[in-house]
């Protein structure tokens, strides 16, 4: 401790700067708990989620990444000292993962079944039309094998399966390739920030070879060779300070397209000194050989502008936001790619927030929009105590987080279907410039309602899981976390494509009994033929009927499962991510302790036996 002392010694007299010295939890109420005590309320993570990370995810997040601007106001011994406290680990120890495939392992090659990449094709129907495994035989699926992932409490990554391995990231910043039988790992690449895009697989013509995709939550997009998890190409897409990408790049016709967010800004908003808001999203082309971008085409064509002062003396700038949260889908019949988007950050309100956007995939140039909420100027600030940074008390917060999936159906018509925040599920005309063909409520909508992050396209039905998460008493008051209501929210629906007409509704599962539980069904879904998978927040995965949505299996993910690579594991809330299947097999990644959620750390595999 001399020399913490020696180097703490210019500051920790000045005590009106750092009355807090020496005294980490005093550093931390002061710094941090402003945000990441707003349990429920914000996507700050909560403490129980900072106390599984490791101290270099600390460090790193305080000196290079999103807390940046919070590190800076912090000399490094407090930095360091803070790490440590929260974690309760020491810098620089290693924990050795045990698991490590044994011998050499055979060369790997893109044959058998897959599920590559978010939506398991360029549609991003989320629908395998060849499981290996019926409906009848999920009575008998069984757990095969699971894995830990170390260092963190939420896991958000989807895994994708390709040529007998599955290959999946975490916000622990490693992107690991598994053995799909045993679970045993073949690599352990280590990225500069959390991975929580699903990594796609592809075999690129010539001496380019087998290539892994995948960005990271500093908008890092990477290739990393397929065998050996050697570094190939990485580079920075969007050098914003708060720039992210967490929806999966997709691969078409030797380019990658990556979707940007701007999501972290949004929670700098939670200080109200802070100047809201410049960051705004974006899509990128880069070429999938080389990484080299050949096009960017920000959300929101007009730059931000100073407009004016908040109440707290902060410069207020706009516009902003308009991220783009998920997987892109590619039309390559009309030669465009769909995203949506999210809410405006700060005034003024753009005709491209909670919009479906189609870029020209040779130029990025937008081909057309159509906005599916009005009013949205809206930012975390907004749902807490002091909403000094709010632009809109009225705005709904009606983003859209699910990849659109772009269906034919038997007739040759084709439909987008893309569902939104707002609990509504739109039927839109891909041929005439994204036209309503219908729309249908599913649910109630709201911050964290409706539809967020993924529904599934059979060709004939689309199935959307409700969020519709609500909290006991949902007014956000200093030192209150928000408490999970376990009656509220839930229920998955069937809605046919060709008319926008309810098919049939399986109404949510109570979960009262269990501590911070919620039915909310926030989670993507994801459909094989005759059986649609839908995650619980109160870590349910089920399987239901695509006939009527009787429920055919429930596996209960929240509790501690002894893993293949040692490293204590359980699961907890099924949010973000969906589970895939292939090669009869079906995989779930288990745990999310962001917004007020069950945390956890696993990888489970599935089989039919
Ligand atoms: C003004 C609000 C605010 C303050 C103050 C704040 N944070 Fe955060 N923090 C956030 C939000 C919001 C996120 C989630 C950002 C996102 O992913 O969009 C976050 C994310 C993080 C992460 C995860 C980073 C990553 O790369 O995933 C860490 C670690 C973290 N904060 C640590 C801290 C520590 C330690 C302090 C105090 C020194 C602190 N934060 C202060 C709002 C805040």
């Amino acid at each position: 401790m001399r020399s913490l002392a020696l180097l703490l010694a210019p500051w920790m007299f000045s005590t009106a700067a750092f009355p807090q010295a020496l005294d980490p939890e005093a550093l931390y109420k002061a710094n941090c708990a402003m945000c990441h005590d707003v349990t429920g309320a914000s996507r700050a993570p909560s403490r129980a989620v900072l106390q599984r990370a490791s101290p270099e995810i600390i460090l790193d997040a305080l000196e290079t990444g999103i807390m940046k601007e919070q590190g800076s106001k912090l000399p490094l011994p407090a930095r360091r000292m803070l790490a440590e406290y929260l974690t309760g680990k020491k810098l620089g120890t290693q924990v050795p993962m045990a698991g490590r495939c044994e011998g050499s392992p055979p060369a790997f090659r893109m044959e058998g079944p897959s599920w590559n990449g978010w939506g398991a094709g360029e549609a991003n129907l989320r629908f395998q039309p060849d499981p290996g495994i019926q409906p009848a035989q999920l009575g008998s699926l069984k757990l095969k094998w699971a894995f830990g992932f170390p260092n963190t409490g939420a896991v958000s990554g989807q895994p994708s399966f390709a040529g007998g391995r599955v290959f999946v990231g975490s916000v622990n910043r490693h992107v690991y390739s598994l053995d799909a039988r045993s679970g045993c790992y073949y690599w352990d690449y280590e990225a500069t920030a959390g991975v929580r895009t699903a990594p796609t697989v592809v075999a690129l013509p010539g001496e380019a070879g087998r290539l892994v995709f995948f960005a990271d939550l500093r908008a890092r997009a990477y290739a990393v060779d397929a065998d050996s998890g050697r570094l190939v190409w990485k580079v920075l897409v969007d050098d914003g300070p708060y720039s992210q990408v967490t929806g999966a790049p997709i691969y078409y016709a030797a380019r990658l397209f990556v979707p940007i967010s701007a999501g972290p800004e949004d929670g700098q908003t939670l200080n109200p000194k802070y100047a809201c808001c410049k960051a705004r999203g974006a899509m990128a082309a880069l070429d999938a050989a080389t990484g080299k971008l050949l096009w960017k085409t920000s959300t929101i064509a007009e730059e931000p502008k100073l407009r004016g002062k908040n109440g707290a003396g902060a410069e207020q700038w706009g516009p902003s936001g308009a991220s783009i949260w998920s997987s892109p889908t590619v039309d390559a019949e009309r030669g465009v790619l769909y995203a949506g988007t999210g809410d405006n950050h700060s005034a003024p309100l753009t005709g491209t927030s909670d919009a479906m956007l189609a870029f020209a995939l040779d130029t990025g140039k937008i081909v057309w929009s159509r906005q599916l909420a009005g009013g949205d100027t809206f930012n975390m600030s907004c749902v807490t105590a002091d909403t000094t940074n709010c632009p809109s008390a009225e705005a709904p917060d009606f983003d859209i987080g699910s990849s659109p999936n772009l269906v034919k159906l038997a007739s040759g018509k084709r439909v987008l279907a893309v569902g939104q925040k707002s609990g509504i599920l739109w039927g839109l005309d891909p041929d005439h410039g994204g036209a309503v063909l219908w729309k249908v409520a599913v649910g109630k909508g709201g911050k964290l309602g409706g539809i967020q992050w993924g529904t599934a396209s059979d060709g004939t039905n689309a199935y959307a899981a409700v969020s519709d998460m609500d909290f006991v008493d949902p007014v956000y008051r200093p030192g209150k976390p928000l408490i999970r209501d376990p009656e509220k929210g839930g229920g998955l629906f069937a809605i046919q494509l060709a008319t926008g007409e309810k098919v049939w509704n399986a109404p949510a599962q109570p979960c009262a009994g269990r501590k911070g539980c919620s039915p909310a069904q926030s989670a993507a879904v994801t459909a094989i033929p005759g059986a649609v998978f839908s995650g619980s927040a109160d870590g349910h995965m089920r399987a239901y009927a695509t006939s009527n949505g009787k429920i055919l299996w429930d596996f209960d993910t929240a509790r501690e499962f002894p893993t293949v690579n040692g490293v204590k594991a359980n699961g907890g809330s099924l949010d973000a991510a969906g589970p895939t299947v292939a090669g009869g097999m079906l995989f779930v990644t288990s745990g999310y302790g962001n917004w007020g959620g069950l945390p956890g750390n696993v990888l489970l595999a599935f089989g039919v036996e």
